[in-house]
């Protein structure tokens, strides 16, 4: 069995976490090969020849077993360019209109909420990756005069959210049983009313998944205060990316969480969720967690789960000798917290 798998390393200290996601993957591969496929893409590619995502590229990737993305992003470049046009079109084009982000606290993690205990912080975001305020719905009128108007529309489709809300109950039904929709219903009386009506007829074939709804500034509070009392959360695609962010901090940083761009018929891309980092690019200081962890969500949706459970036990045994998870304090360079997974991941 040959899984053929996409790498674009990307920007930043994207290709040293790469680097160390990949050196993990050979380390745990076992009863199958792996082809890997380089993609030049990003905004050193981008400067060079003026196009963030060619045609045929995109068509290339949608032709993976599955991607591993490092980052995206340099000062040189507008924001937005390599967002829109690079991250976001394989996202929409390639149809992966899942975003799961676990948010778990690996053991000895130190985080900076102190009344946490280890084992409170165990959920996963299921954040709708297709729509929304993502859309690029919407336009200027009457742009740079004083009667401007900005407009963007949140698009929400019946299809999308239902599709969505479909996967998230599928995960609860293989977890602790728990879904929650985080959104703004009080407010968004449109969006709103469509996804509470659409879990609250999916819930009907999932009778043993209990339901409950959590406003999104909520959420943000028991984000800190009670992480327990979620197990999966439905929400949209803006929700879903703050939110997110805030997970990442309960778990210990930027450096530890990985997202899944899943298109369950097609192409999922595999990412660590902390960005190009510049400041430490090139210092061996970044933590490569979030990558590795991200390889470990890859080898699940190949099927491959226990290669994928070696190196979750991996991230484990290096968490536990860590002296923090952020970069340039971890207490061992990049490479050194690769063999550390390594190490637990083949014991
Ligand atoms: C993320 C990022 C992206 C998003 C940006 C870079 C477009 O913040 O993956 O969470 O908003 O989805
Ligand atoms: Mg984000």
């Amino acid at each position: 069995m040959t899984h053929t798998i996409g790498v674009i390393r990307g920007d930043g200290t994207g290709p040293e976490v790469v680097a160390e996601g990949l050196r993990v993957l050979e380390a745990v591969r076992d009863g199958f090969e792996v082809e890997l496929v380089g993609f030049d893409l990003g905004a050193e590619r981008y400067l060079r020849t003026g196009e963030p995502l060619p045609d045929e590229e995109l068509e290339r990737l949608g032709t993976m077993d599955a991607i591993l993305l490092g980052a995206v992003g340099d000062p040189r470049v507008k924001p937005g360019v390599l967002e829109r046009d690079l991250l976001l079109r394989i996202r929409f084009e390639l149809d992966q209109y899942v975003n799961l982000r676990p948010v778990i606290r690996y053991p000895g993690v130190q985080t900076l909420i102190p009344s946490h205990n280890e084992d409170d912080v165990d959920f996963v975001v299921v954040r709708e990756n297709s729509e929304g305020l993502y859309s690029g719905a919407g336009g200027f009128h009457r742009k740079g005069t004083p009667y401007e108007v900005a407009v963007q529309e949140s698009i929400n489709t019946r299809l999308g959210v239902e599709r969505i809300v479909r996967f998230a109950f599928d995960v609860a039904s293989n977890r602790r049983k728990k879904l929650t929709l985080v959104h703004k219903t009080n407010v968004l009386t449109f969006a709103g009313d469509l996804y509470q009506r659409v879990v609250n007829e999916v819930a009907v074939g999932f009778p043993d998944v209990e339901t409950d709804y959590v406003h999104v500034d909520a959420a943000c509070i028991y984000f800190l205060d009670q992480p327990s009392r979620f197990d999966v959360i439905v929400t949209d695609n803006m929700f879903g990316d703050i939110i997110t962010d805030l997970g990442a901090m309960i778990q210990g940083g930027m450096g530890v969480a990985a997202g899944a761009n899943i298109n369950p018929e097609g192409v999922s891309m595999f990412e660590p969720i902390g960005g190009t980092a510049p400041d430490h690019t090139g210092k061996g200081t970044i933590n490569p967690l979030a990558a590795i962890a991200a390889v470990q969500m890859l080898l699940v949706t190949l099927g491959e789960e226990r290669a994928a459970d070696r190196v979750h036990a991996g991230i484990g045994h290096a968490t536990q000798r860590m002296k923090s998870m952020r970069a340039g304090e971890m207490g061992f360079t990049t490479a050194e917290v690769g063999d550390l997974v390594i190490e637990g991941a083949t014991a």
